[in-house]
């Protein structure tokens, strides 16, 4: 028979992937903290650092719920983008540019999240799974929240600073 015969059989493998990618990404945050400069953008990052403890607590719950063997499959993808990432640090950047830079490549991993929790979820949901759904909603929710976060962030700050880099200082327009 197929390895993959029916959808709890995908629900299991795209959740050992998550579980691979969460892995990955509590790896990277400590660096990109360090290679923020602006303050809200450091915190906004040490702070995902810690939900992302929980999401992967989370999930080893998830695995245990199913009945089946904690495991990761290594996820490609998030190894992928979070190389991207790092070579970005590694630029010849301005601060405010590479915050600016950061806050992309976070977004760009906290997307790939998006999609991959929606997808369980509705597996979850679909095979009557109440507690699982409940519990990988709770991490959908965060990474939302997180990816809102990033983009206020960069619309209200960083972008405007990067902006700004190697021009004069512009005095703020009056509104009206
Ligand atoms: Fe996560
Ligand atoms: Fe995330």
């Amino acid at each position: 028979m197929a390895k993959l015969s029916s959808l709890e059989d995908l629900l299991v493998h795209e959740l050992q992937d998550i579980y691979h990618a969460e892995g990955q990404i509590l790896k990277a945050l400590p660096k990109m903290v360090k290679a923020a400069s602006h303050p809200e953008l450091k915190t906004a990052f040490e702070e995902h650092r810690v939900q992302t403890e929980g999401q992967v607590k989370r999930l080893e719950q998830a695995f245990k719920l199913l009945g089946v063997p904690l495991k990761g499959k290594k996820c490609e993808g998030m190894a992928g983008l979070l190389e991207e990432g790092k070579k970005t640090m590694e630029e010849d950047a301005e601060p405010n540019v590479l915050d600016a830079a950061l806050i992309a490549a976070a977004q760009k991993v906290e997307h790939y999240e998006i999609a991959a929790y929606g997808c369980v979820c509705t597996y979850a949901e679909m095979l009557g799974y109440d507690q699982l759904h409940d519990l990988l909603g709770q991490t959908l929710d965060e990474e939302e929240e997180t990816d809102q976060r990033l983009s206020a962030l960069a619309e209200s700050v960083v972008n405007l600073d990067a902006e700004n880099v190697g021009g004069q200082e512009e005095e703020e327009e009056p509104s009206r």
